[in-house]
């Protein structure tokens, strides 16, 4: 039998990764934020001065990418041994990672990674095409949005939390031009699956959205 694979797509900000981590936490099953592999891979890009125009430099960098997650109550990653967790939630390393995400060849280099982490008892799959491409197959599908407007105040919120500086009317944009990118691409666009739930969670609480979610897997 398939190992079962949740997955939950959509764009930046819907407060896709907080549910994730709650649901796959709740249900004992793994999680896998891929928006962290491709955000890792900016990292590397930025450490490394690469010209983003350069496709050969970048998959090369891509190929030889050394990750390391553990996913406790939050998430650390480490790049190459070294834990780059506090650089990863910055909006130029969103920026790049959603450049280099529109690249099919990276996109296919990082793929066997993300289908790594399907391991036993489950996985929840946070991202924009887990249900469309990584994980096809998956029983249960979720589409998670959220106005524009409140997907921006949440990422503001969160910045601020960290301690990151931030600026509400440069996020908003950030975020649409994010958006824009990551549903116009070519390769695996951000599009809902044909049998996914869409939820807006504009007006929810994140423990309704947590609870919706979690009652698709739990009655089975
Ligand atoms: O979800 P997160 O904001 O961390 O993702 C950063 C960027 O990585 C996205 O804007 C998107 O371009 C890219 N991404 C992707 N496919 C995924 C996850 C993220 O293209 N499955």
């Amino acid at each position: 039998m398939a190992i079962p694979v949740l997955t939950i797509d959509g764009p930046s900000g819907a407060g896709k990764g907080t549910v994730s981590r709650k649901v796959a936490k709740n249900l004992g099953w793994n999680y896998l934020d891929s928006g962290s592999i491709y955000r890792s891979l900016a990292i590397a890009l930025l450490q490394k001065n690469a010209d983003l125009t350069d496709e050969d430099k970048i998959l090369e960098i891509a190929r030889t990418l050394d990750l390391a997650f553990e996913c406790n109550d939050e998430l650390t990653v480490r790049l190459t041994g070294v834990d780059i967790t506090a650089q990863l939630g910055t909006e130029a390393t969103g920026n790049v990672a959603s450049i280099v995400a529109a690249i099919p060849e990276v996109r296919q280099v990082l793929l066997q990674k993300q289908k790594d982490f399907r391991q036993l008892p489950g996985l929840v799959a946070d991202g924009r095409d887990m249900g469309t491409v990584v994980f096809p197959d998956a029983e249960i599908k979720v589409f998670l949005t959220a106005s524009a407007d409140e997907r921006a105040k949440r990422r503001y919120k969160q910045l601020i939390e960290k301690g990151i500086d931030a600026n509400i009317l440069q996020i908003t944009r950030e975020i649409e031009e994010r958006d824009c990118r990551d549903r116009e691409r070519k390769t695996a666009p951000l599009v809902q699956a044909e049998n996914a739930l869409y939820i807006d969670s504009s007006a929810m609480t994140i423990n309704d959205v947590i609870a919706q979610v979690l009652s698709l897997v739990l009655p089975r």
